[in-house]
């Protein structure tokens, strides 16, 4: 067994909190307990899959706990509810992230609420007891989404686990204030361990820690989330969108949404891996060509919601692009160079995904598609064949690139590359788009798109 392997089977068997030998082992007689306990909430909350009526809250522990959120509709926490974290029949209790699932909110509302946890000694299926209680002290605030909401939002993508361009994203996007912002992707890069997933989401080296403790975010996948261990148990740091923002036929597409944010229908796809599924590297083991057509009929239905289709815009979220003008850039659709066509070994964009769900954005309206991957800015306008616009945000790297020489990579600068904050917002009775470059502090796209016709 390799180290790698061995600790991902740490992390999940912990996570699990299963082996209650284990844990028998592991916990010291409780006076003891009480001097050597440091503090069991380790990271603010983060609002994840903002919805109309829901909202998803997680939080970092550092020992077994049982996790809750209480909310009110007033900043004195009065006639506040509780919600533990998982769901029916038994609590989630685990030693790492704690997942709290807000339901029946009402649409566009401002809730407040705090965070806590029971810390629990677990020595078997008969011998657990609460060691203490932890609550955080601060109350803090969300607003619902849904039409009444703010028509605005912010996109990031491709932080790749860098602190500094995420650090300088947070910051635009706390002077901004959207109703929600879209973390377009490769926010990690490959994990093995659930562990691994505490620093790029619930404990970041960054100035502003608490992030997401008041600005809800919502996750789509790009090509670097599918991959190590821990990928197959992502939803143990976001959680999976709510079951009822879809049908039972999709209840596998736990990544898709479709919400409206003011004036704003926003639908986030998940383009999945950027090589094909029987890639000699993969194994066999990737399985994204169903998926893909699986979120076709998913968009179809959510297309023709009433929410959805009233919204006078329409902007669509995914990761690796599904349109790119250069001859030469990889479509993903075929395997490796295309016979000496291509110089990428990995799709640039994703044709295989355009069919799919090009032509129902096109029918339906849409004014932009907003994706990540290449990590450079780039606009490609509407053009004769479809008429939604692509907006290409920028990735992490901060004015130079490293490029192998001989053994060695060697930094080469190139002012093309630096990292975006994309925002959204309905102005003067447009849609307008501006990409921000967070690294220069300047705007380098600015576009407003009339309302799609009803
Ligand atoms: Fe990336
Ligand atoms: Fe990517």
């Amino acid at each position: 067994m390799n180290t790698t392997r061995r600790g991902f089977i740490a992390g999940a068997s912990a996570l699990a909190a299963a082996t209650a030998s284990a844990q028998a082992e592991k916990a010291p007689a409780a006076t003891e307990e009480k001097k050597e306990l440091g503090r069991l909430i380790v990271s603010p909350p983060i609002l994840q899959n903002a919805a109309e009526t829901s909202m998803g809250v997680g939080f970092a522990v550092s020992d077994m706990a049982n996790g809750y959120v209480e909310y009110s509709e007033s900043p004195d926490m009065s006639g506040a509810k509780r919600v533990k974290c998982g769901g029916f029949r038994v609590t989630d209790m685990n030693d790492k992230i704690m997942l709290v699932r807000l339901t029946g909110l009402k649409p566009a509302t401002k809730y407040w609420y705090r965070i806590g946890a029971d810390r629990i000694s677990y020595k078997g299926g008969y011998k657990m007891s609460i060691v203490g209680t932890e609550a955080d002290p601060r109350v803090y605030s969300f607003t619902t989404l849904g039409p009444g909401a703010a028509s605005t939002f912010c996109v990031i993508n491709d932080t790749h686990a860098h602190m500094k361009p995420f650090g300088m994203a947070v910051d635009k996007i706390a002077e901004l204030r959207p109703s929600c912002v879209v973390w377009n992707g490769d926010a990690c890069n490959t994990q093995e361990t659930i562990e691994s997933f505490l620093p790029i989401f619930y404990t970041p080296a960054i100035k502003r820690a608490d992030y997401a403790a008041e600005q809800p975010y919502m996750f789509v996948p790009g090509n670097h989330d599918t991959r190590g261990l821990a990928s197959r148990h992502f939803e143990r740091a976001i959680m999976f969108r709510q079951p009822e923002e879809r049908l039972s036929r999709d209840w596998d597409l736990g990544r898709n949404f479709a919400v409206r944010c003011g004036d704003i229908a926003m639908v986030g796809l998940d383009t999945g891996e950027d090589k094909l599924d029987d890639r000699d590297i993969f194994a066999g083991l990737f399985n994204f060509e169903p998926y893909r057509v699986a979120q076709r009929a998913w968009l179809a239905d959510a297309l023709e919601r009433p929410d959805i289709k009233s919204a006078p815009y329409l902007v669509a979220f995914c990761h690796i692009p599904i349109f790119d003008p250069r001859p030469d850039a990889n479509p993903g659709d075929v395997d490796k160079d295309g016979g000496g066509r291509y110089k990428l070994d990995y799709a640039s964009w994703q044709r295989t995904c355009k069919n799919l769900w090009g032509p129902l954005l096109e029918k339906a309206g849409c004014q932009v598609v907003i994706a990540a991957h290449q990590h450079r800015y780039r606009y490609d306008a509407p053009n004769a064949e479809h008429a939604w616009a692509q907006i290409v945000g920028g990735g992490p790297e901060l004015g130079s690139y490293s490029q192998k020489k001989g053994d060695k990579y060697v930094k080469v600068p190139d002012s093309g590359k630096f990292p975006t904050v994309i925002e959204g917002k309905v102005d003067g009775g447009q849609l307008r788009i501006v990409a921000h470059d967070v690294l220069n502090g300047r705007v380098v796209g600015d576009f407003s798109y009339p309302p799609r016709k009803a």
